[in-house]
């Protein structure tokens, strides 16, 4: 049943009998109350459609020189959004037809109208119609979780082609909507195997869900991702649609990484603290009993062998200083500092290393202004460390390092990029870690001082790498 409020009517109709007709109709529909319109002339049925203030439009046919059909074309145009319904006096197929497809939802042969058919008529068409708008503000809800999602969602066929995708696969694989809609899920699968996997499982099981997959990028960058997927079928045709979420974790796993690095070097330092303690009891022991032996024995042919010791011992115990001082937490002496001052002195320290090895450190500096809050020495040894890297990885007289320096809002990024050799595959995972060195004299600490360093100071550090091309490392900062 309709509901009692009063229902607007508009009857766009050029014959003022048929109207009269009509209204005796509507007026003799019990339980609804209907406040009608009527319009005899097409060009004032136009203006006031555009109004869009009635809940049920009814057009004849025929209106002069123009039809329904155009006012239903008008209304389109305009975006009336409620049923119309055209009426005419012959009962002819094609105008009916032609009517829907328009977006008529109904067609009322004139003749044929009585009280039962007309409340029918309004009653399924304010129904339907009402029906379609929660349709469309349905859709309208989805498409914007669709779009707006963090996460990547597609849509794909049987054999894995996107058939729709979201903004999110944009950002997350570098690759433009259109490029992704010509290609399939196993084209960013690093492993094919997986791929295989992932489709004949879902066409099993009518869904699929991983732990943990990599997808690549357009520049081949890996992607950690978590792929959950479902198989969907349309209700028209029965095909078959696989539809996906894609979950991307390689920040997660990076933060998690920072986070065991950061650990392990805290434990490496206590152990290297707790070590040198003990070194220094016995060596104390040591110092003193040379001491003694040397007032017991003044014999001359001894002496060397007393300096000997008394040397080393000296040695032992600056080592342990040493060790003691660089492996206390630094305390951060912070102040307001110049990033392109920080480059400048960072490059000036290691320029004799450089011109030693003959190869040039060339800058392209644009961030005149930009300033960090940041303990100017750390930060420095922090860039030392990645930039001696860069010189120890390059030819001699052929290596060339670029440093480079930019801004966007308020981050700044730092970028050390050499020819060198690369770092292996099986290498990549580990530069960070405390003591992990490749180098016969390293001690593989230098990235993982650079790493803690840049934490300590909320930036992040990242790199890129290619064999036998070289290596970018990047780092960005918050500015000031
Ligand atoms: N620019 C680079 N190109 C190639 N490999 C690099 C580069 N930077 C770092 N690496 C690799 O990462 C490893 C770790 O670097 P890290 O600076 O932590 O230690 P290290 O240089 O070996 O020793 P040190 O403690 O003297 O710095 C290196 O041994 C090297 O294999
Ligand atoms: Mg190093």
């Amino acid at each position: 049943m309709l509901q009692t409020n009063e229902i607007k009517v508009l009857l766009v109709e050029d014959d003022e009998d048929d109207y009269i007709i009509f209204k005796d109709i509507l007026k003799e529909i019990k339980n609804n109350s209907y406040s009608l319109t009527w319009i005899s002339s097409y060009d004032k049925a136009c203006e006031r459609v555009r109004k869009n203030e009635h809940d049920i439009y009814f057009f004849d046919y025929l209106l002069g020189a123009k039809t329904g059909l155009d006012l239903l074309q008008e209304c389109v145009e305009s975006g009336v959004d409620s049923p119309i319904i055209i009426l005419t006096g012959l009962g002819n197929q094609q105008t009916d037809l032609k009517a829907m497809q328009l977006g008529a939802v109904d067609y009322l042969v004139k003749d044929d109208i009585n009280v039962e058919k007309l409340e029918r008529s309004i009653r399924y068409s304010i129904e339907q119609n009402k029906m379609l708008k929660r349709l469309k503000s349905s859709e309208t809800k989805f498409r914007g979780i669709f779009e707006n999602s963090h996460d990547v969602i597609f849509l794909s066929d049987k054999e894995g082609r996107f058939v729709d995708i979201n903004e999110s696969a944009e950002r997350l694989f570098g690759y433009s909507r259109s490029e992704l809609l010509n290609m399939a899920i196993a084209d960013l699968y690093e492993n094919k195997k997986e791929c295989e996997k992932y489709l004949s499982q879902i066409q099993q099981n009518g869904h699929y869900s991983s732990f943990e997959i990599v997808l690549l990028d357009k520049s081949g960058n890996k992607k950690y991702c978590t792929l959950t997927a479902n198989i969907q079928r349309t209700d028209e045709n029965r095909e078959v649609y696989y539809q996906g979420i894609i979950h991307d974790l390689t920040m997660r796993k990076k933060a998690e990484r920072d986070i065991i690095t950061a650990e392990k070097l805290a434990i490496a330092s206590k152990i290297a603290r707790t070590l040198a303690h003990e070194v220094r009891n016995p060596l104390t022991n040591i110092n003193l009993s040379v001491e003694q032996l040397e007032e017991d024995i003044t014999d001359e042919d001894h002496k060397p062998y007393f300096d000997i010791i008394k040397r080393n011992s000296k040695r032992i115990n600056d080592l342990v200083t040493e060790l003691i001082e660089n492996s206390k937490p630094a305390a951060l002496n912070e102040e307001l500092i110049s990033v392109q001052s920080i480059l400048q002195n960072t490059i000036e320290l290691a320029k004799d290393r450089a011109e030693l090895k003959n190869i040039k450190i060339l800058t392209d500096f644009n961030v005149l202004n930009k300033k960090v809050v940041a303990d100017e020495a750390s930060l420095t040894i922090a860039f030392l460390n990645i930039l001696i890297n860069a010189i120890e990885a390059v030819q001699e007289n052929t290596g060339v390092i670029k440093v480079s320096s930019g801004s966007e809002g308020n981050k700044c990024y730092i970028s050390i990029e050499d020819n060198g050799h690369g770092i292996e595959e099986s290498h990549r995972t580990k530069i960070f870690e405390p003591y992990f060195t490749n180098k016969p004299n390293g001690m593989g600490l230098g990235l993982a001082a650079s790493q803690s360093i840049i934490n300590i100071h909320k930036g992040r550090i990242d790199f890129e790498t290619e064999l036998t091309k070289g290596t970018r490392f990047l780092v960005e900062l918050s500015t000031f």
